[in-house]
C-alpha cells in the first residue's frame, strides 16, 4: 500500500453515522511551529504524540480532526529571512515545506496544515480582530518597553536587561500600538480555572497558570507598526497585529471561523471547540491566559484543555537552535523507522516531564523492546503456526490454566492502557501491553511448542494449537493496542496474522479471543531487524553531517580552538602572488558585536560559549579563548565577529561566526581585537 494512501486509511472517519454526533467529535491541534528554522526531533514529538492520539481516537470510533501548521509572522521571521537574503515569503514557504516533509516522512495523520501565510487565515484573524474591536476591547496607546524577538513577547524589565523566559538579550521598543483590555479578564479566567480544572494540565502548570494571574494582568499590546511582515489590522494597514494574536486563531480559522463558505463555516460550528491544545510547557502563558481572554472577549466558547509537556533534552539542555544541540527526526528514522522513534519518545519520556534523549538509550530501548520483544513474539508465534498449521490459524483446545493466565493478563492490559493512554500516561500504558509481550515470549518458552510439534499425537497436536492460538491472539491484542504508536511496523503484523488492513479496526470493542480460527496468515517479515553496535555511531556521524554545512574556503582550526582566530580571517582565495584583492576581503562581513553572555563549555579546557549581539540579532559562537579571558569578565565587550562564516559545530555547540583575536607569543595567546573609541553595536569593518 502506498504511503498516502495508508495515512487516509488512517485518517478516515468512523462510516456510522450514529458515531458521528457532536459528543463524539474530536478536536486536537499542535502549536504551529516558527519557520525561523529547519524543524528537529522537539517538534516532531509533540507533532507525533498528538498523531498517536488521534489515531486511538479514530480507532475508537471519533470524528477526529487534527491539525498542525506553522507560524510564518513576526520580527523573528522577517529577521531570520533577512539573515537568509531571502525575501520572506520564499522563506517561510520554503521552511514551512521542510516542516511538512518531516510530518509526511512521518507518517503523520494530519486533517489539516494551517499556515499563518494562507489567505483563508488571514481573513479569519481578522475576523476575530474586528469582534474584538466591536465589542470594546481594543483602545490605541503608546507602548514603551522591552521586547523578546525570540520569543515574541512584550517582557517586563529595563533597556538592556534579558528576557525572564529565555534570557536572550531583550529589545527597547516605542510604539504607538494597538491595546487589548487583558486587565479586564483576571477574574473571570481565575474562575474558569476553579471550574474548569482540566482546562490547565498537568496540576503543576495550572499552578503556575494561577498564579501567574492572580499576580495582576496588565492590558496587552496587540499591534506592532514598526515592521510589516504579519496581518494587517483592519481598517488601519500601518499596523500588523501581535504575532501571537494572529498565531493563536489559527486554532478557528482553520477549520473556518471568518470562512464565507458555509460548509467551512459548518466545520468550524462541528469541531469548535478544540478537545486539546497539545503544548511545550515554555507557550503556556499564551495558551491559558491570552487566548481564552481573547476568546472570552469576543464571545467564543473555550477550548476543553490545554496539555502542556515538558521539554526533550539533549546533552542536560533544550534542544534549541541557539545552543546548537539539535536531533533531527529524520536521523532516527533513516537508521530505525518512524515507530522506533515513535515508541522511545513515548515510553522513555514521562510525559509532562522534561526528558532526555540519547542514541544509545534508543537504541537500547529499540533492541529490548521492539526486536527482541514484540517483533520477536511476532516472528515466533507467525513462524510456527506456518510451519506446524501450514500457515492457517489452529483452533484452540481446552485452556490449561497457563493459557488462562495469558488470556487474563490480555484482559488487564486491554483496560489499563485505554485508561492510562486517555490520561495522557503514555509511558506507563506502553508498560501494560510489553509486560503482556515479556510473558507470552516467557510462555512460548516453557511450553515449548516446538517439542510437542515433534510428537504426531493427539492430545500434543491439540496442546500445540492451543499455545499457538494464545499466543497468536496476544499478539493481535498487543498489536490493536499498539496500533496509534507504532502504526507501521502494526500495520504489518496486522496483515502477517490474516486481519487485512489495520485502520479499519474498531477499538472500542477490542477483546480477548475474537482471533478467527482458520484465517489464513500473509506473508511473514520481520518487522523489526536487531540494531547492531554500529546504529548510534551512524546516527551521531548523521546529525554530524547534517549539521555541518559542506566546507568552505574558510580555514578550519583545531577541533577545540573554537571560532577565535587571530585576524585577518584566511577565509578568501589567494592570487598567484599570495594577495587577494579587495573583492575577496569584502566577501568577509566584519561586525562589532558586544558580548551579552559568556560562560566555560563543559569539558573543553579551551572553549566559551558567548551570545554575542551583532545589532540584528544575537549570535551564539563558541570560542576558543578561555585560557585567556574569564567568561564573566567578558560580559558587554565589544568584540569583532566574522559575522558571514558558515556555522559550524564545536562539542556539538552550533557557533555562529568567529571573534576576530590576535595570536601573541610562541602558544598563540588570543588578545581580542577592540576598538580605542566607543563604536555602536553592528557596525560594519572594512
Ligand atoms: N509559534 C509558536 C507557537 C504558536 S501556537 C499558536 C512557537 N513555535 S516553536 O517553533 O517555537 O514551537 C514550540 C513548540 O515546539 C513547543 O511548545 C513544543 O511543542 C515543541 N518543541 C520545540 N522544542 C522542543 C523540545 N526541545 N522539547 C519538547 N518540545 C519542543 O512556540
Amino acid at each position: 500500500m502506498s504511503e498516502a494512501k495508508s495515512r487516509a486509511g488512517a485518517r478516515r472517519r468512523n462510516p456510522d453515522p450514529a458515531k458521528r454526533e457532536k459528543d463524539l467529535k474530536f478536536y486536537i491541534t499542535t502549536p504551529i511551529y516558527y519557520v525561523n528554522a529547519r524543524p528537529h526531533i522537539g517538534h516532531a514529538y509533540t507533532t507525533l504524540v498528538c498523531d498517536a492520539i488521534a489515531r486511538r481516537k479514530r480507532l475508537l470510533g471519533y470524528d477526529t480532526f487534527f491539525l498542525t501548521g506553522n507560524d510564518e509572522h513576526g520580527q523573528k521571521i522577517e529577521r531570520s529571512a533577512t539573515d537568509a537574503h531571502v525575501p520572506s515569503q520564499k522563506w517561510v514557504d520554503k521552511i514551512s515545506g521542510e516542516f511538512r516533509a518531516l510530518f509526511d516522512k512521518m507518517g503523520i495523520t494530519y486533517d489539516d496544515y494551517i499556515r499563518t501565510s494562507d489567505e483563508r487565515h488571514k481573513r479569519g484573524a481578522q475576523e476575530l480582530w474586528k469582534r474584538l474591536q466591536e465589542r470594546g476591547f481594543i483602545y490605541k496607546g503608546t507602548y514603551i518597553g522591552q521586547y523578546c524577538v525570540s520569543d515574541e513577547a512584550f517582557v517586563e524589565g529595563k533597556p538592556g536587561d534579558p528576557c525572564p523566559d529565555c534570557g536572550r538579550i531583550t529589545e527597547t521598543v516605542r510604539e504607538e500600538n494597538y491595546f487589548f483590555k487583558l486587565s479586564a479578564f483576571a477574574e473571570k479566567l481565575l474562575n474558569h480555572y476553579q471550574q474548569h480544572p482540566e482546562f490547565v494540565r498537568p496540576e503543576t502548570r495550572r499552578n503556575e497558570v494561577i498564579a501567574f494571574v492572580r499576580g495582576g494582568l496588565r492590558d496587552l499590546s496587540v499591534s506592532r507598526s514598526t515592521f510589516k511582515w504579519g496581518v494587517p489590522v483592519p481598517g488601519d494597514p500601518n499596523h500588523v497585529m501581535y504575532v501571537w494574536l494572529d498565531a493563536l486563531s489559527n486554532y478557528i480559522t482553520a477549520i473556518g471561523f471568518g470562512a464565507e463558505n458555509k460548509k467551512e463555516q459548518e466545520k468550524y460550528e462541528h469541531y469548535w471547540p478544540a478537545d486539546v491544545h497539545m503544548i511545550g510547557k515554555e507557550i503556556i502563558r499564551f495558551h491559558c491566559v491570552y487566548w481564552p481572554a481573547f476568546l472570552m472577549a469576543a464571545g467564543l466558547p473555550l477550548p476543553k484543555s490545554v496539555i502542556a509537556h515538558g521539554w526533550l533534552l539533549f546533552e542536560e539542555s533544550k534542544m534549541s537552535k541557539t545552543r546548537g544541540n539539535i536531533v533531527r527526526a529524520e536521523t532516527v528514522i533513516d537508521v530505525l523507522g518512524n515507530d522506533a522513534l515513535r515508541y522511545f519518545l513515548l515510553r522513555e519520556i514521562v510525559f509532562g516531564q522534561d526528558g532526555s534523549f540519547s542514541f544509545d538509550a534508543l537504541v537500547d530501548r529499540y533492541n529490548s523492546d521492539l526486536a527482541n520483544g514484540l517483533g520477536n513474539l511476532a516472528s515466533r508465534t507467525l513462524t510456527m503456526i506456518d510451519r506446524y498449521f501450514a500457515g492457517t490459524v489452529p483452533q484452540p483446545a481446552a485452556r490449561a490454566s497457563a493459557d488462562a493466565a495469558i488470556a487474563d493478563q490480555a484482559r488487564s492490559a486491554i483496560a489499563e492502557f485505554g485508561r492510562l493512554f486517555d490520561d495522557y500516561q503514555f509511558s506507563r500504558a506502553l508498560e501494560a501491553p510489553w509486560a503482556l509481550v515479556g510473558s507470552v515470549n516467557k510462555y512460548l518458552v516453557e511450553q515449548e511448542p516446538w517439542v510437542l510439534a515433534e510428537k504426531k499425537d493427539e492430545a500434543s497436536q491439540s496442546r500445540l494449537a492451543t499455545i499457538l492460538y494464545t499466543s497468536a491472539e496476544a499478539l493481535r491484542v498487543v498489536t490493536a493496542l499498539a496500533h496509534p504508536v507504532l502504526p507501521d511496523a502494526t500495520a504489518k503484523i496486522w496483515s502477517q496474522l490474516g486481519l487485512g488492513t489495520i485502520s479499519d479496526l474498531n477499538l472500542a470493542p477490542l477483546k480477548w479471543g475474537e482471533l478467527p480460527p482458520g484465517s489464513r496468515l500473509g506473508k511473514i517479515e520481520p518487522v523489526f531487524p536487531r540494531a547492531d553496535k554500529t546504529a548510534v555511531e551512524r546516527m551521531k556521524q548523521m546529525e554530524q553531517d547534517r549539521s555541518t554545512p559542506p566546507p568552505t574556503s574558510a580555514a578550519p582550526g583545531p577541533a577545540d580552538a573554537g571560532s577565535a582566530k587571530p585576524a585577518p580571517p584566511a577565509a578568501t582565495a589567494a592570487t598567484s602572488d599570495g594577495k587577494i584583492t579587495i573583492d575577496d576581503f569584502l566577501k568577509v562581513e566584519l561586525r562589532v558585536g558586544q558580548v551579552k553572555f559568556a560562560e566555560k563549555v563543559k569539558g573543553a579546557d579551551k572553549l566559551l560559549r558567548l551570545e554575542v549581539d551583532i545589532g540584528t540579532e544575537v549570535r551564539q559562537v563558541v570560542a576558543g579563548i578561555a585560557l585567556a579571558y574569564e567568561p564573566e569578565k567578558l560580559i558587554g565587550r565589544k568584540v569583532v565577529l566574522v559575522a558571514n562564516l558558515a556555522p559550524r559545530k564545536l562539542r556539538g555547540l552550533e557557533s555562529n561566526g568567529m571573534i576576530v583575536a590576535a595570536s601573541v607569543g610562541d602558544e598563540g595567546k588570543p588578545v581580542l581585537a577592540g576598538f580605542l573609541e566607543d563604536v555602536p553595536v553592528g557596525a560594519k569593518l572594512k
